[in-house]
């Protein structure tokens, strides 16, 4: 049985303060409606992972995640944050290869391969953002761009390593846009993901690898994305800044 996950990534938002009253609203609004089936990722800044670790290790199925990771064990890398580090203040998940962290950090398929062989190793769980641009789409790359982010990758992972692993489907395009894939683009390309997974790995561990959509996810679309086979919840960005609409798509999963 796949999970069913609903991930806030709340980027580079919200102060101590306002993350701590969003955090309570929801946990307040989410009590005892999630299904035991359904798992809420929090991805805040660095800086807040304690205090949220404080407020959710008490509520059951909510899980915290880091935003990114540094791919060395250690070391004098300042301003940089290791996985240990992660781990020892509460993390279970960490993003790994958003588009954002491409465009603007130039982070590429060995950084990234390599970023996950470390988040595996202090049992992290990725969640793992693959998608294409808006030129690549136009241009007919899609299912080669996701086949090649696959390959250089993830697929050097062992079937042990990876059917830990999350995968997120973002394509940049819909990112922080308001334009949603529609429910059929979603699942044209998870389906293409799992076929993939399922020639790499075969049928049974495919079939058990939760994969996410992200892009424009809001209380109004949730429910239609939710219900495509291959899509088992989604990676949110800004809805996920409101306790009102981040609880409405938990609820539509
Ligand atoms: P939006 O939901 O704001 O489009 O962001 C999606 C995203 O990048 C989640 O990682």
């Amino acid at each position: 049985m796949r999970k069913k996950i609903v991930a806030g990534n709340w980027k580079m938002y919200l102060n101590a303060e306002e993350a701590q009253t969003l955090v309570s609203e929801l946990t307040s609004r989410c009590r005892n409606i999630i299904p035991a089936s359904v798992e809420v990722i929090l991805a805040p800044s660095f800086v807040h992972l304690c205090s949220i670790h404080q407020q959710i290790q008490n509520e059951p199925g909510f899980f915290l995640c880091a935003q990114n990771l540094h791919e060395a064990i250690q070391g004098a890398y300042t301003g940089e944050v290791s996985a240990s580090m992660l781990k020892s203040v509460g993390c279970t998940h960490v993003i790994i290869g958003h588009s954002e962290r491409r465009q603007y950090f130039g982070e590429k398929d060995a950084l990234l391969a390599n970023k996950t062989n470390q988040a595996l190793n202090h049992n992290l769980i990725p969640i793992f953002c693959i998608g294409e641009t808006l030129e690549t789409r136009e241009a007919g790359d899609t299912f080669s761009l996701i086949k090649n982010q696959l390959t250089e990758e993830l697929f050097h992972l062992s079937a042990e390593e990876i059917k830990l692993v999350i995968i997120a489907y973002e394509p940049v395009w819909a990112i922080g846009t308001g334009k949603t894939a529609s429910p059929e683009q979603a699942q044209e390309v998870h389906a293409f993901i799992r076929e993939l997974l399922s020639e790499k790995y075969g049928a049974d561990l495919s079939n058990n690898i939760s994969l996410l959509y992200g892009g424009s996810v809001n209380p109004g679309n949730a429910q239609a994305l939710f219900a495509c086979k291959d899509i088992d919840g989604a990676l949110v960005g800004g809805a996920s800044l409101k306790a009102t609409d981040f609880t409405e798509i938990i609820k539509a999963r």
